[in-house]
């Protein structure tokens, strides 16, 4: 194994840190990591934003992909409303199965020594199985483990795709890949659709292009998809394997968020993927958390 940085990855770099960013002037923005994430500070979740503010939250989403405020005390209303901002509210099947005081346009687990998994330990997008997938997850944890543990890391889908040798991207561009829940849900953690039902399941562009920024990136998650269409499936099966391998092994593409009392996390679903860190056994970590939909389906780049 060679230990040199190729073209393609330096020119990805150079292009995503040397983008264009004007300065906000409703909200302090500090980036946490070159590749993506940033804390956002100025506001109080607990209450209405101004226009100005959410336009400025939703151009940092653009430009840092992953957002962090702390020390918002919010109620699971304050939740809702804040995401409302910026889709309508996702209903997960498992939130809808919940109780039936419970609400189903909240997501809520609680990892104890009990578990047999926790949500989302895998490199994932959020329920890409939809035909209009989740554009994004606002999670809040709502009880940290005592040792510290329990971060969640996040990749950048836009470097994932942009760094990959040009013959690769020309094959990629034109392919499109199976998503499904049976993959993710039945496969992944043995839930079963509802009776005489059967779980989401579509057909997306290994390759999109991002309904808000333009940008081109990679659409393929070890969670759900199953395979790519047009190749067989051997083909298929070592294609997905590099391009996971691509995304686990960078470093460079990934940050990872540590949680803290009252933190609430906003990631962009399409352009960034994520995976829970369960190193906290037998201490518990609960979380609460609520997706949007922003009404595109993925459309190839
Ligand atoms: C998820 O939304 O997949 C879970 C993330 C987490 O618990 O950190």
């Amino acid at each position: 194994m060679s230990f040199y940085r190729d073209y393609n990855d330096k020119l990805a770099f150079e292009r995503w840190n040397t983008r264009e960013r004007a300065a906000y002037e409703t909200i302090k923005v500090t980036s946490i990591s070159p590749a993506l994430g940033a804390e956002v500070e100025g506001v109080d979740l607990r209450h209405e934003l101004t226009s100005r503010q959410l336009d400025e939250i939703r151009r940092a989403s653009a430009e840092y992909l992953v957002l962090v405020f702390r020390d918002q005390a919010i109620t699971t209303a304050d939740h809702k409303r804040f995401a409302h901002h910026f889709g309508e509210l996702h209903r997960h099947f498992r939130a809808v199965r919940q109780a039936a005081e419970a609400d189903p346009e909240v997501l809520s687990w609680k990892t104890t020594a009990g578990s047999r998994f926790t949500a989302g330990e895998a490199w994932h997008n959020d329920v890409s199985c939809e035909a209009a997938p989740i554009s994004g997850s606002l999670l809040h944890v709502t009880r940290l483990p005592e040792n510290g543990g329990g971060d969640t890391a996040f990749a950048n889908m836009y470097l994932a795709y942009e760094s990959l040798s040009d013959p690769l991207k020309q094959l990629l561009d034109g392919l499109t890949a199976v998503h499904s829940g049976q993959e993710g849900w039945t496969n992944g953690y043995g839930d079963e659709p509802d009776p005489g039902g059967k779980f989401a399941s579509s057909e997306h562009p290994v390759v999109v292009r991002h309904p808000v920024t333009g940008r081109k990136f990679l659409f393929i998650n070890s969670a759900f998809t199953s395979h790519i269409v047009q190749v067989t499936r051997s083909e298929s099966d070592a294609l997905l394997q590099l391009l996971y391998r691509h995304i686990e092994r960078n470093l460079s593409f990934q940050v990872r968020v540590r949680w803290t009392p009252d933190a609430l996390v906003f990631w962009d679903n399409w352009a960034v993927q994520h995976q829970a860190v369960w190193d906290y056994y037998p201490f518990e970590r609960w979380g609460e958390r609520v997706s949007v939909v922003g009404g595109h389906t993925p459309v190839a780049a």
